[in-house]
């Protein structure tokens, strides 16, 4: 298939569903959505789809704090920095798999630099007053 530029909304569904389809089967990073989380998906992928078109296409509809499921989630079953390489890997993978150019970069820059950040903060939670396992290489300016 000719590969694309992310120039619409139907494109980040599309990416967005190939990547938890990944996600979902994934043998390490699969069972906290399946298991743990339950990850209710008709509702949970139009959020999906509203952060992904606010970091990419200005859109404005994602008015939420990404970071809160997660420290909920961190509770539930400590997210490991393995998991979230694999998470970036599958999200890589399906950006350059389906798409090109400019927003396609800028998706993997994006999803890159959150997932610093958020690993870094699981990471000061569950291994409080250490840095050994994650250095924060690019804090950009996300909370
Ligand atoms: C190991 C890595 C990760 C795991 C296991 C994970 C898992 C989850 C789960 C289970 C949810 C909740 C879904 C629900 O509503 O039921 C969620 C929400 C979300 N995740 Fe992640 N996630 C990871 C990394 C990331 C990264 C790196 C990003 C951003 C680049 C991200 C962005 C989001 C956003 C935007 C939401 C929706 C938050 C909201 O409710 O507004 N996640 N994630």
């Amino acid at each position: 298939m000719e590969k694309r530029e992310i120039a619409n909304r139907d494109d980040i569904q599309s990416l967005i569903d190939s990547f938890y389809e990944k996600v979902k089967a994934d043998e390490l990073i699969g069972f906290i959505f399946n298991d743990v989380a339950k990850v209710d998906w008709p509702h949970h992928l139009p959020i999906m789809y509203d952060f992904w078109e606010s970091l990419l296409l200005d859109g404005s509809n994602y008015g939420r704090n990404a970071m809160e499921p997660h420290f909920k989630l961190n509770k539930l079953v400590p997210l490991q920095p393995e998991y979230f390489d694999r998470w970036l890997e599958l999200f890589e993978a399906a950006v350059t798999t389906l798409f090109t150019g400019e927003k396609a970069t800028l998706a993997i820059t994006r999803a890159r630099s959150i997932k610093e950040i958020m690993a870094f903060k699981m990471n000061q939670i569950n291994h409080p007053g250490t840095d050994k396992n994650i250095p924060l290489v690019n804090p950009g300016n996300h909370q």
